[in-house]
């Protein structure tokens, strides 16, 4: 083994293979990453989900440079910087309706903690303190703190850390290659999916019940789609029950799927959203979570000294950050891209269903500028047929990402045709060495 490498325990990574063999990524631009050796290679993946005006843009390069010269910190608490209530009041115009109110974090993780605490202490503050049962669905991804592992619906990301959270429980995932294998776009059937909250009211009462929470895409999970009509329905069932609905748009925020969040394209508002990635363009941690205001509002008692929610953190609406965020909101709109994916999903779901028929490929699905694509595993050894793609498709000289046996791929928003098309290319001739 390299030496070198040895000091660093790398995150969600096989780190003996990784330092046999190495990937090593030294610059980026635009659709593109250079590896240590100066190789050329496409993003499939904006990163992990989170560059979504592609790499290394001036206008946000810039906004970084300057804001660290001008001022390197401000505490967060009983303290702020006039770009905090700039970035919040953008955050808020692009948000729907009624979600007015922002608070930062600085990950997705902290994002989903942040909300599920909101939600507890929500219900506490208007009397009904008995609801603070949490529940998540099945394959769900939140993060990886133990709020979000507990929610959370992902086996791997849960069998190692204990009891996790009490008081969760969880719905059914939406996944049904059985009737909807190959759909383009959201599937047609399991729409009544969303009545299991039915069943965990009944099982544990209404009044116990705080929020539910919800991707309305899942993307680390493989890309499982929500079918129609399954989100609209369970808003109705949260109305019904007084239940908080969260939307985790970590992924799917920031035009991702054709529109600012995923609650627009879907048309449903849920009560808070728990955001990162694509707010500061991956460039500087950030994630946020946006609140209704009458949910804010509903902490604004008592006396007016008094700190009305206990939680925060020290890098919260952190300079850097907030420069960041401010460059990105005005990249994205300078060059519309925060609806650019409406225009360029049926050329991409053309391009990704032509992957049906190829060897393996027993399921493809895509929304937006989301693709997966689910591979039969390798008898004996599951997850080893999509890491071979995964690894065939970086000395192809493109990036993409996998969990389990399935393809994900979710490319920079300035993405262009030929280039999806190289990236389609490359994943067939992958699967196709895979066999
Ligand atoms: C839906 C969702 N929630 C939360 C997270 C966690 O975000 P972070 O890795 O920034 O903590 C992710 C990360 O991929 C995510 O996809």
């Amino acid at each position: 083994m390299n030496k070198d490498l040895d000091a660093y325990w790398m995150p969600f990574t096989a780190n003996r293979q990784f330092k046999k063999s190495p990937r090593l990524l030294a610059k980026s631009s635009g659709m593109h990453y250079w590896d240590d050796k100066g190789r050329e290679i496409l993003d499939g993946v904006a990163g992990l989900w989170c560059v979504n005006a592609g790499h290394a843009r001036p206008k946000i390069v810039k906004a970084i440079q300057e804001q660290a010269a001008e001022m390197d910190f401000a505490p967060p608490f009983q303290m702020a910087h006039p770009k905090a209530f700039e970035l919040a009041d953008a955050v808020a115009k692009i948000s729907p309706a009624g979600m007015g109110k922002v608070f930062f974090t600085n990950s997705g993780s902290e994002a989903v903690e942040t909300a599920l605490k909101m939600a507890i202490a929500y219900h506490r503050v208007r009397g009904e303190a008995s609801r603070t049962r949490l529940i998540g669905r099945e394959r769900g991804y939140h993060g990886v703190n133990f709020g979000g592992i507990s929610v959370g619906g992902m086996v791997a990301n849960r069998k190692m850390f204990g009891t996790m959270l009490g008081g969760v429980d969880h719905i059914r995932h939406t996944l049904d290659i059985g009737r909807n294998a190959f759909t383009v776009g959201q599937p047609e059937h399991g729409a009544e999916l969303a009545d299991d909250l039915e069943r965990l009211v009944a099982l544990h009462d209404a009044s116990t019940i705080a929020a539910v929470i919800v991707e309305p895409i899942s993307g680390s999970a493989g890309v499982l789609l929500p079918p129609k009509g399954y989100l609209q329905r369970l808003r109705q069932i949260c109305d019904k029950h007084g239940i908080l609905l969260i939307f985790d748009e970590v992924i799917t925020g920031f035009g991702r799927t054709g529109a600012p969040f995923a609650a627009d394209t879907f048309g449903v508002t849920p009560d808070l959203i728990t955001c990162a990635k694509g707010l500061t363009n991956g460039c500087v941690p950030m994630g946020a979570v946006i609140a209704k205001d009458s949910l804010y509002d509903a902490f604004m008692n008592g006396p007016e000294h008094l700190i009305e929610f206990f939680h925060g953190y020290t890098y919260s609406a952190h300079p850097l950050a907030c420069a960041a965020g401010l460059a990105t909101l005005e990249t994205y709109a300078d060059e519309g891209l925060l609806t650019r994916a409406a225009q360029l999903q049926g050329y991409f779901a053309e391009a990704v269903h032509s992957l049906k028929g190829e060897p393996n490929v027993i399921d493809i699905r895509n929304f937006g500028l989301v693709g997966g694509i689910e591979l039969a595993p390798i008898a004996g050894e599951p997850t080893k047929r999509a890491f071979n793609v995964f690894l065939d498709c970086y000395e192809k000289g493109l990036l993409i990402r996998t969990t389990g046996d399935i393809v994900a791929m979710s490319p920079p928003l300035i993405i262009e045709r030929q280039q999806i098309d190289q990236m389609v290319d490359t994943i067939r001739g992958a699967i196709r060495r895979a066999a």
